[in-house]
C-alpha cells in the first residue's frame, strides 16, 4: 500500500463488470482512506443485485453515490464541492438521485438532508445492506437515511466486486471501526466500535482472489494489530469468552500466518499498524514467511511524550524506539513509514523538535504528514483550544516534510546495487517502454519491459534511483513466479 490517502486515486469512480439484465446506472466515487475504496466495492456489489450497473459518466447516472471522508476539514470541503458540481449536472439529468455514504454521512446525519438540497440519501458505513430498502423510499420520492452503527457488521458474507484497475492487487478488510479513541480522531465516532471479521471468510476471499489471478493482497483495518476473532463479539468482551473460545482464538499474527500459508505465492501487506497494539509475534510471523512483505506503516503522530499523552496514544517515545529496534533486529531490511500531525493543541517548539528528533532516529522510508484539523465531537475538539496559529502549524509541517524527503531519499538509495523481487503492476507513468511495480519494502521500481508482463514476479537489479523511485533492469523471474 503506497499511501493512506492516495491523492492520485481520490475521487476515482468505480467501473465494474456489467451484469446482464441490469437497466439502471450507478456512478460511485470515493474519497479518503482505502477502507472507503474497499467499502465502495461492497456497495457496488449490493447494488448490482438491485439492477444497477456502474458507469463512469455522471451525466448518464440514475444514482450517484459519493463515499466520503471526515478525517480533516479539507476532506469534507472537497465533498461539499463535489455536491455543488452534481447540482449542475442535475440540471441536465433531472432524474438523477444523489446519496452520501461513509464518514461524513455518519457525522452529519440528517443535517446533510437539511444543508444540501441535492442529497436524497444518507447512509453510514455500517448500513450498506439497508441500501435496497432505502432506495425504494427514494424512488417513491422521499429522502432516506440510515446511520445506525453496528457491533457485528463486517460485510464478511458479501463478495465485493473489484475495482478492476490492474487485476493484480486487491484490498481485503479484516476489521471495522476503532476503539483507540485518539483525541484528535473522528474515526471511532464515524466508524463505530471495533470488530473483527471471521478468519474463514477472509481466507475464502483470499483464495477466491488467487483463483481470479490476483497476486497481492493488503489486509485492511484502522488498527490491524487489534484483530481478534473468538467466534464473534467485541474485543472488550474477550474476558467473558469460554475457555474453548479463548484457546482457539485467532489474533493478527495468527491471521497473517493463516493467509500466508493458504496462498504461499500471494504477496501479503497490511495496514495500519498501531505501536501500542503491535506485538512481536506479528514481526516474527512477517520474518517467517517470505510472502509477507517487509513493510510496516506505523504511525506515531508526534515525537513528544507530552503530546502523545494529550493525544491518548498509549505509548511513550522510548517505548516506540524499543519497538522500532525490535522490528529492525527481527527484519533488518524492513521499511517503516509514519503518519505525523503538526500543531496539535498546546504543541510547543520544544515538542516539535522532539518530533524531528524522533524522525531522525527512525529515518522513515515514507511519511504522510498533516496539519492538525480540529474535528467536532472528538475529545480534543471539545476540551482543547486549537491554539497553534495556522502559519506555525504550516511551518512545522514544512519542516517535517523536508526532513521526511531527506530520509526517503536516504532509504531509497540503500536499495541501489541490490537484486530485489518486484511484482509488475502496470506501465510506468513516465514511459510506456517500462514496467512499474513495487519491491517488498513498497518502493516503486521501474525497469524495461522486455518479455515480462503485469502480474509477473521478477528479480530486478537496482541500478539507480530518484528521490522516491528505483530504476533497474530485470535479471529473470523470481522463485515466486
Ligand atoms: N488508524 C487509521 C488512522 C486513520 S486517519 C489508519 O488506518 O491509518 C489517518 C491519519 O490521519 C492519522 O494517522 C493521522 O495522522 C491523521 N489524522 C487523523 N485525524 C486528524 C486530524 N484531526 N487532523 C490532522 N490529521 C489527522
Ligand atoms: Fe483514529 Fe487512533 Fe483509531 S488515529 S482510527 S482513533 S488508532
Amino acid at each position: 500500500m503506497e499511501k493512506i490517502i492516495d491523492e492520485d486515486k481520490q475521487g476515482a469512480s468505480l467501473i465494474l463488470d456489467q451484469k446482464k439484465g441490469n437497466q439502471k446506472k450507478l456512478f460511485i466515487e470515493s474519497y479518503g482512506c482505502q477502507m472507503n475504496f474497499s467499502d465502495s466495492e461492497i456497495v457496488a456489489s449490493i447494488l448490482s443485485e438491485q439492477g444497477y450497473n456502474t458507469t463512469q459518466k455522471l451525466e448518464d447516472a440514475d444514482l450517484v453515490l459519493v463515499n466520503t471522508c471526515s478525517i480533516r476539514d479539507k476532506a469534507e470541503q472537497t465533498v461539499r464541492k463535489r455536491l455543488k458540481y452534481y447540482d449542475k449536472v442535475k440540471v441536465k439529468n433531472p432524474n438523477m438521485k444523489v446519496g452520501v455514504l461513509g464518514c461524513m454521512a455518519e457525522r452529519l446525519k440528517t443535517k446533510f438532508l437539511e444543508e444540501e438540497k441535492i442529497v436524497d440519501l444518507v447512509v453510514g458505513p455500517d448500513a450498506y445492506k439497508d441500501l435496497p430498502n432505502l432506495l425504494s423510499e427514494v424512488e417513491e420520492g422521499r429522502d432516506a437515511i440510515n446511520v445506525i452503527l453496528s457491533k457485528e457488521e463486517t460485510y464478511g458474507d458479501i463478495s465485493p466486486v473489484r475495482l478492476n484497475s490492474n487485476g493484480i492487487s486487491a484490498f481485503v478488510s479484516i476489521t471495522r471501526g476503532c476503539d483507540n479513541m485518539c483525541t484528535f480522531c473522528v474515526v471511532p465516532f464515524t466508524r463505530g466500535r471495533e470488530r473483527s471479521r471471521d478468519p474463514q471468510s477472509i481466507i475464502e476471499e483470499v483464495n477466491d482472489l488467487w483463483a481470479k489471478g490476483y497476486k497481492e493482497i493488503t489486509l485492511l483495518g484502522q488498527n490491524v494489530d487489534s484483530y481478534l476473532w473468538y467466534g464473534g463479539g467485541l474485543k472488550k468482551d474477550f474476558d467473558k469468552a469460554s475457555e474453548l473460545q479463548k484457546a482457539t482464538a485467532v489474533n493478527f499474527a495468527k491471521l497473517l500466518e493463516l493467509c500466508a500459508k493458504a496462498q504461499p505465492k500471494m504477496r501479503f501487506r497490511f495496514s495500519t499498524s498501531n505501536p501500542q497494539d503491535m506485538t512481536l509475534d506479528v514481526i516474527e510471523t512477517m520474518a517467517a514467511y517470505r510472502n509477507i512483505c517487509n513493510y510496516i506503516h506505523l504511525p506515531v503522530q508526534s515525537g513528544s511524550d507530552r503530546i502523545l499523552k494529550e493525544m491518548n496514544r498509549l505509548h511513550t517515545r522510548e517505548e516506540y524506539f524499543e519497538l522500532i529496534d525490535s522490528i529492525r533486529r527481527i527484519i533488518p531490511d524492513v521499511a517503516i513509514s509514519q503518519d505525523m500531525i503538526s500543531g496539535f493543541p498546546t504543541e510547543t517548539e520544544e515538542d516539535h523538535k522532539d518530533t524531528l528528533s524522533l524522525m531522525e532516529y527512525v529515518k522513515y522510508d515514507f511519511g504522510f504528514m498533516f496539519a492538525y484539523s480540529e474535528r467536532p465531537g472528538t475529545l480534543a475538539g471539545r476540551k482543547m483550544e486549537d491554539d497553534v496559529p495556522a502559519e506555525i502549524k504550516q511551518r512545522r509541517l514544512n519542516e517535517i516534510q523536508d526532513l521526511q524527503r531527506k530520509h526517503s531519499h536516504y532509504r531509497t538509495k540503500q536499495h541501489v546495487g541490490k537484486i530485489e523481487e518486484v511484482l509488475i503492476e502496470k506501465s510506468s507513468k513516465r514511459s510506456d517502454l517500462q514496467w512499474a511495480g513495487r519491491n517488498s519494502q513498497n518502493t516503486v521500481v521501474v525497469f524495461p519491459k522486455e518479455h515480462y508482463k503485469p502480474g509477473d514476479f521478477v528479480n530486478v537489479k537496482i541500478l539507480d534511483c530518484t528521490s522516491a523511485t528505483l530504476i533497474g533492469e530485470a535479471v529473470g523471474y523470481s522463485e515466486n513466479n
